[in-house]
């Protein structure tokens, strides 16, 4: 990921306003952690904000990306960081970054974001999605073969989602949307009852942090929320352990009817590099098809999470307390707190469900509250959570 080292310098010369030749990057504000002599910087180029992270160590500083607003195009983050760093005539030691201003591509119509599907519009009949694609070879596959069927990507590891997003191109295919986001939070904003297959390809296993794996009791609920009546919901792993932790899952109690299907080294006809590597270790392959048997309720995404009159006040530096605070189903951490001059902050906080938390940033100043970059996915849940941060924030 693209960062640079510079020497120390005067960061108060970091100031609002246009940076680089083109003037497109665009400074939004300076915060300061409480915590650390770290500053976050605010920017804005074209359509996205994003955040740039000053990490100061003693000798040297670190200018790099921020994790939780980080945009899908690198060559955008590589170019603010460049701008930043001619604009304040930094001192640069070390940089990864070559910049090619030609290389900024477009933003792809097959690419879309979380706020997309509040009111996007479905072009096809049928749709299929594909959770954590990796390499792509599956989804492209699916989508070459199908092309009357819409395919939903939905990849949290930003490099693959980019490389899938340029096969699209150079395949010229038009029945494929990318989401780089974390399928489990996104799959909640897909409408009832209209989707054909979801698969999910060797999941990581994450045995030692069962919290981040794909397959849980909610995304069970949702899956079969999503799929059409008869749609499947397929597994596919070379973990003996994860197969077994998702047949618990599926057989529990969360959704009252479902057909269950398993399946032991069956061959599919496409083999991801993934799944060839195992196959060269002779590794066993568990499929698991759970099919959808009863028609779901209606899905309404009618959740505001504006703050409405709440505002910067320094009573809320006093009040804020960095510990967990756990409620019944949700949770919401406050985790750390930048000072934007005397009369705004922004704060990072994870929220929401124990095992789809959001991780977001609240902006405030003298006139308004919103959370930076993009809202959190609307589900019942993260509502619950906004309306208690909305209490918290509300001194
Ligand atoms: C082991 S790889 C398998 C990739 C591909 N399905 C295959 O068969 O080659 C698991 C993939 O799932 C992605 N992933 C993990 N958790 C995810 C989540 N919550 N949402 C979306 N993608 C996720 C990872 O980034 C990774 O690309």
């Amino acid at each position: 990921m693209p960062h640079i080292t510079v020497k120390p310098f005067d960061s108060s010369c970091i100031v609002k306003g246009n940076y680089g030749d083109a003037e497109e990057t665009k400074v939004l504000f300076k915060a300061e952690d409480n915590f650390s002599d770290d500053e976050l910087i605010g920017i804005n180029h074209g359509d996205e904000d994003f955040l740039l992270h000053l990490k100061k160590n003693e000798a040297t500083w670190l200018l790099k990306y921020d994790k939780v607003t980080r945009p899908l195009k690198v060559n955008l983050l590589k170019q603010s960081i460049a701008d930043v760093s001619r604009g304040l005539n930094l001192d640069v030691l070390q940089s990864n970054i070559t910049i090619h201003p030609t290389k900024i591509v477009p933003s792809s119509v097959y690419e879309k974001g979380i706020e997309d599907f509040v009111d996007i519009e479905y072009p096809f009949d049928s749709l299929s999605i594909e959770v954590g694609f990796g390499s792509g070879k599956h989804l492209l596959y699916q989508a070459q073969k199908n092309p009357e069927r819409l395919y939903i990507g939905i990849e949290i590891h930003t490099p693959s989602a980019e490389q899938v997003l340029k096969q699209i191109d150079i395949l010229d295919l038009k029945n494929i949307w990318v989401v780089n986001y974390d399928a489990r939070l996104l799959l909640e904003m897909i409408p009832s009852n209209i989707c054909h297959q979801v698969f999910v390809h060797f999941p990581v296993p994450w045995d030692k942090k069962p919290h981040r794996r794909v397959i849980s009791p909610s995304f069970l609920k949702e899956s079969m929320r999503v799929l059409e009546v008869g749609g499947r919901l397929e597994l596919r792993t070379d973990s003996y352990k994860y197969f077994w932790y998702s047949m618990e899952t599926f057989l529990g109690d969360t959704v009252a009817k479902i057909g269950v299907e398993v399946r032991k080294n069956e061959a599919l006809e496409i083999t991801s590099k993934y799944e060839a590597r195992w196959l060269k270790q002779e590794k066993d392959i568990y499929d698991v098809y759970v099919t959808s048997s009863e028609k779901s309720e209606l899905r309404v995404l009618a959740f505001d999470f504006s703050f409405k009159d709440i505002v910067y006040k320094k009573e809320i530096l006093d009040k804020i307390s960095y510990k967990p605070e756990l409620f019944e189903g949700f949770f919401m951490h406050f985790e750390r707190l930048f000072k934007i001059g005397d009369e705004a902050v922004l704060i990072k906080l994870a929220f929401g469900s124990f095992d789809r938390p959001e991780h977001k940033y609240i902006y405030l100043d003298k006139t308004e509250a919103y959370y930076f970059n993009s809202s959190p996915v609307k589900t019942l849940t993260n509502y619950k959570t906004h309306l208690k941060i909305m209490e918290y924030l509300n001194v």
